[in-house]
């Protein structure tokens, strides 16, 4: 009862969801660098509020897939070997006791049937996400009574978007039960149709593709050449992992590859999200989880951060998008699609068969009538849009952003932490807001970044309080971002 009683008034970071106790010895929290492959969690304890007598107004929001039971090209490349190796391994090198034991029924909980699907947690994380976005923009959110009068029947429906994977359809129902009451949810999160609606964009649309999925629609994206330089990195820091290795477990170090280490480490994230829990969480030191996650940072870096040229190209679409919502010319009316409702039989995203959602009838840039605008997506997209935004890459940084990273050391002090941005239901907000005051010199509209829950600065659009920068400045200034990266079909094309 007393438990029970006390609970609201825990701070919020009590209650977020995949975190479990380690073990003593251990400083960090693995799962926190982890970059792709960290479960869901906020960095920061509260969300960065508004500067003083400052407002919400609109709000768009990009967010990436909850947790999945593992990634394709991870698995192939990287976890698949180390656990056949294991499978294949004469028992007599496995060691009998001590940390490593638990490798003699060790079995993996990620197999190629379940591969890029959300886990049970990964929903619950998502839900979770759905509470926790209601609860900081509530103001932002169609009221929750249920309606009854003949105009509130005639609204058009507050849009959740969410591009075409499975996953991403998955984690935005999940998203929709934890921010909307159950009569607007609709039985599986697709919406009640009337007053929300879940909406498919699919990953190769035309104008949508561009907006949540671009590098989908770009034929020179290519993930491969970043693990070049990343498994350079490897190449440094996994050799000195065999060799502590070797002088616990001998027979079984010797068996291990660069690679391997990195397997155990991603299954260190993998195997919690799919059973809770992960002795690899246990097998290694802070400075090897930093080394792994400076590793992935290298990657990321080249394959969707600053060292790669398409990345601004394709963080343009959306954040000209969020600027077109955010900027709302928009109140007045309806956005013509009242009669498009979801299917509501019942198997609605069901895995095999596919889920029913309704597509869109308009470009992202067409007029909604919403003042909070989420959309789902993959990894890629936050990274781009960072980039876009010039996020992370203050020259005043030690080692900002757009720096490449040295692959001899590693660099603790650098500003690219995919940790922070790209762990699952890592999530980027525009937020338009307005202000009084003498504070503020004169009133008017802002506009800032909000990353994971903490705001961020916009290198060159920083004339607001508190990283905040103005609206009209914003304006011009994603203008003329977007005609510096607006080329998108020639750099796409092959
Ligand atoms: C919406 O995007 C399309 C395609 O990029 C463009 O042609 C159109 O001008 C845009 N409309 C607005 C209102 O920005
Ligand atoms: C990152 O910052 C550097 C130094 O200020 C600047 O030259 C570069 O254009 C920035 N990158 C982007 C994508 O804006």
């Amino acid at each position: 009862m007393l438990a029970l009683a006390l609970l609201p008034l825990l701070p919020l970071i009590v209650a977020l969801p995949s975190q479990q106790p380690f073990s003593t010895n251990q400083r960090i929290n693995p799962l926190k660098h982890l970059s792709a492959i960290s479960p869901f969690y906020i960095p920061t304890e509260k969300p960065t509020p508004l500067p003083d007598q400052c407002e919400l107004d609109r709000v768009s929001l990009l967010i990436r897939h909850s947790s999945i039971m593992g990634n394709d090209d991870e698995y192939e490349e990287t976890m698949k070997p180390f656990i056949e190796k294991i499978v294949n391994m004469d028992k007599s090198k496995i060691p009998q006791s001590g940390e490593w034991k638990f490798l003699n029924d060790w079995r993996s909980p990620i197999g190629d049937d379940t591969l890029e699907v959300v886990s049970p947690q990964g929903k619950r994380d998502a839900k979770f996400l759905g509470k926790y976005i209601r609860d900081q923009y509530n103001s932002l959110f169609p009221p929750k009574k249920k309606t009854t009068t003949k105009k509130d029947k005639k609204r058009t429906p507050y849009k959740v978007w969410t591009a075409s994977s499975t996953r991403d359809i998955d984690t935005a129902k999940s998203y929709i039960k934890g921010g909307f009451p159950s009569h607007q949810s609709g039985h599986d999160g697709e919406g009640d149709g009337e007053v929300v609606q879940l909406i498919q964009v699919p990953n190769k649309a035309k104008d949508w593709d561009r907006s949540l999925t671009p590098h989908k629609a770009c034929d020179t994206f290519d993930k491969k050449p970043s693990l070049e330089p990343a498994n350079k990195w490897l190449a440094v820091y996994a050799p000195k992992v065999i060799d502590r290795l070797k002088a616990i477990v001998p027979e079984f170090a010797e068996e291990l590859v660069d690679q391997d280490i990195l397997a155990m480490q991603m299954l260190c994230g993998y195997e919690s999200i799919a059973v809770g829990s992960s002795h690899f969480c246990q097998a290694f030191t802070d400075e090897e989880w930093l080394d792994v996650e400076y590793y992935f940072d290298v990657r990321f870096h080249y394959m969707m951060g600053y060292g790669s040229h398409l990345s601004p190209y394709l963080g343009m679409p959306w954040v000209k998008t969020a600027k077109h919502l955010l900027s709302g010319k928009d109140t007045d009316g309806s956005d013509g699609d009242k009669d498009h409702k979801p299917s509501d039989d019942g198997t609605l995203g069901t895995f095999k068969k596919g889920p029913k959602l309704p597509e869109p009838k308009l470009p992202p840039n067409a007029t909604h009538t919403q003042l909070l605008h989420p959309s789902f997506t993959h990894r890629e997209s936050p990274a781009f849009v960072a980039v876009f935004l010039n996020l992370f890459n203050s020259s005043s940084h030690a080692h900002p952003s757009s720096e490449a990273p040295p692959l001899d050391h590693r660099v603790d002090d650098r500003a690219w932490r995919t940790s922070h941005l790209v762990s699952f239901l890592g999530h980027v907000a525009l937020e338009r807001y307005h202000c009084k005051g003498k504070k503020h010199g004169d009133d008017g509209d802002y506009v800032r970044a909000v990353v994971n829950g903490r705001a961020e600065k916009m290198s060159g659009c920083e004339d607001g309080l508190e990283q905040g920068c103005k609206w009209e400045t914003f304006d011009k200034w994603v203008d003329e971002r977007a005609e510096r990266w607006g080329d998108w079909e020639s750099v796409c094309e092959k």
